[in-house]
Order: structure tokens, then sequence, then C-alpha cells
């Protein structure tokens, strides 16, 4: 009967102890989500396989969220330099919910998770990175190629 009790008692506090773990977990990164300015959002019109942005959208940001209603999750696209660029699925890698992207990474407000903005995990649960699309420079425009999108 005691050892009964001992167990019940050790189940509670751990419990609490993981629950209070995650909670501030989920708290901060929802803060530092919360505290960053919106990221300018460019809306488009799904073409095949490719979606095609102008140059032009990056000029008052490096980061740009690119937004087609028949997508489930938006893209972020990341100028890394005048010729280079990167485009990271905004789902989480854990239980697909949608990320909220800032100038420092992305985050999941559903149970904490951060990437980098190369899409690799810096805070779990989520273990792998984030999908990434080919992205590249033509003429004035940038190309995302999506034909490998998952969901
Ligand atoms: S769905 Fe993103 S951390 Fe779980």
């Amino acid at each position: 009967m005691k050892s009964a009790i001992s167990r019940r008692q050790f189940i509670r506090s751990s419990c609490t102890a993981c629950l209070g773990a995650t909670a501030t977990g989920l708290v901060l990164s929802q803060i530092a989500a919360s505290c960053a300015p919106a990221l300018p959002v460019f809306k488009t019109k799904f073409n095949a396989s490719t979606l095609e942005i102008p140059v032009s959208s990056f000029a008052t940001s490096a980061l740009l969220i690119v937004r087609d209603m028949q997508m489930t999750y938006d893209i972020l696209v990341i100028k890394k330099s005048e010729t280079e660029y990167q485009s990271i699925y905004m789902e989480c890698s854990h239980q697909s919910n949608p990320l909220t992207a800032t100038s420092n990474g992305l985050y999941c407000s559903a149970h904490g998770s951060a990437f980098d903005l190369d899409g690799n995990v810096k805070t779990e649960p989520a273990i792998y990175p984030l999908q990434k699309f080919k992205t590249e420079l033509k003429n004035d425009s940038l190309l995302i190629n999506i034909s490998n999108l998952k969901s």
C-alpha cells in the first residue's frame, strides 16, 4: 500500500514538472514570435509546379512570406545575397502545425519547436528539418520549384 502511494506521488510530481517545462517552452517561443514585426506577404497563384515571384518584392525586406490559397502552408523566402535565395515550407516537421516566421527563425505555437532560417531544428520536440524548395533567380523573377511538395 505504501509503495502504491509513493508511486502515485512520483507520477503526479513528474507530470507537474513536465507540464511546467512544456508551458515555459511554449511561452518563450510565443513571446519571441509575437514580439517580432510582421513580415511582408506576397500573394500568388499556383502555376503548375513553379511559383514566380518578382525580385522587386524584396525591396524593403530580405524575408518574404509567399502565400498561395491552394497551398496548405505559406513559404518563407529568404534573400541570402543578391543572387542567392532560399525557400522554406512553413509546416512544422513535428505535427504539421503552421509556423510563425521572424527575422530570427521560425516558431511553432503548438509544442514550442523552433527552427533557424536554414530550416534546421533549434528547439525540439521537432527532430527533422523543414522542407525546402529549389529557388532560382531568372531575369527579374524568382522561380520556386514546388514539385517536391509533400503535403
Ligand atoms: S506541431 Fe510544431 S512543435 Fe508540435
